[in-house]
């Protein structure tokens, strides 16, 4: 997305354009960075990013114990520090905590486009969100590692992915690595389904079955499994939910479990193509986008089309999946468990 933006913007419309390190803490403290055509070159092979970023910054409550001992809105400074360095627009490149502080910031003043990018794909307005498809590779292909294990020493194996309170990565890595069982934060499981899953498989003569596990997922009345909460900001950490399914599954069935919990792989190493043309695209249109003074707007793909989007509208709530969708209803066509159906 970066070196689609920096050739654009240089070979297309003679533009320059300046990196910021590490998000928004960067334009508090005006670091930035250059970046040139030829020194992208190589950034559409690449996982993370080279600026540096960080999901725990936000300029409207930052830690700043020399000023007391809540937070502090400097988000005047990151407007006007903008304002000083001569930028004329900021693209900024997030999820959705991200795109919302983006919007605030417009609104006080800072020309911002909004690009989505998060392996969680829970970003209203677009189809995709570029991150997500590389994620749903790594973890399909630990599905299809665990399915080995699985099957040898006769085990129900779970494999726990990331995606907060939306299940997209685990329903699509599901789908792919045909699992037995996919739940999701959007449809709560009834432990005996689960287990009743488990069970059918060993009647059908299978002596394994692969369970894909939302970290965000929880049982019908409990909650999702958090980990840690954020003293000052109050954001939760999820983490857990498979440690539980574990204990829950071998008292239910007598059987075998263990967890896999795939954690930050799903972050890193080579974009998937899907995810380098989605990028490139994004990033074309982001700069067109600065070029014409359109600001407060959101690149997306919507039915295969690049468009762009209000930003506003697309930050107000966060896409979760349809129980009731021709995806989850596949699914479900093809024998997939969601946990939800009553036991007999
Ligand atoms: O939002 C992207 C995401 O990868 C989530 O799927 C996950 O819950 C979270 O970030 C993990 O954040 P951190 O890297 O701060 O633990």
């Amino acid at each position: 997305m970066i070196r689609a933006a920096v050739r654009t913007a240089d070979l297309g419309h003679g533009a320059e354009i300046v990196g910021i390190l590490d998000g928004f803490s960067g334009l508090l403290e005006r670091r930035f960075q250059p970046l040139t055509a030829a020194g992208v070159r190589e950034l559409i092979r690449m996982g993370g990013t080279v600026l540096g970023t960080t999901n725990r910054d936000n300029p409207f409550a930052c830690a700043d114990p020399a000023r007391g001992p809540g937070p502090v809105d400097r988000s005047g400074e990151v407007v006007e520090n903008a304002r000083r360095a001569g930028l004329d627009a900021a693209i900024v490149i997030g999820g959705d905590g991200t795109l919302k502080i983006a919007a605030e910031l417009g609104r006080r003043g800072l020309p911002v486009v909004g690009v989505p990018k998060t392996i969680d794909n829970d970003l209203a307005s677009t189809d995709y969100t570029f991150g997500f498809w590389t994620a749903i590779g790594v973890a399909t292909d630990a599905l299809d590692r665990l399915r080995d294990t699985a099957e040898s020493h006769h085990r129900i194996m779970i494999l726990e992915v990331m995606g907060r309170s939306a299940g997209w990565i685990a329903l699509h890595a599901g789908m792919a690595g045909a699992a037995d069982a996919i739940l999701i934060p959007e449809i709560p499981y009834l432990l005996e389904s689960v287990a009743a899953t488990v069970v059918r498989c060993r009647e059908r003569g299978r002596h394994s079955s692969l369970v894909v596990l939302a970290e965000g997922a929880a049982p019908r009345g409990g909650k999702a499994s958090v980990y840690y909460v954020d003293p000052v900001t109050g954001a939760q950490r999820l983490g857990g939910a498979s440690d539980r399914l574990v204990r829950d599954l071998e008292r239910l069935t007598g059987c075998d479990v263990r967890a896999t919990v795939l954690g930050h792989l799903q972050r890193g190493g080579s974009p998937a193509p899907f995810d380098r043309i989605l990028g490139t695209r994004f990033g074309v249109r982001a700069v067109e986008l600065a070029m014409a003074g359109r600001f407060g707007r959101m690149v997306r793909l919507a039915d295969g089309r690049i468009e762009d989007a209000d930003l506003d509208e697309a930050v107000r709530e966060i896409k979760r999946i349809d129980p009731g969708s021709e995806l989850v209803r596949t699914a479900r066509s093809v024998g997939i468990s969601f946990g939800d159906e009553e036991p007999a």
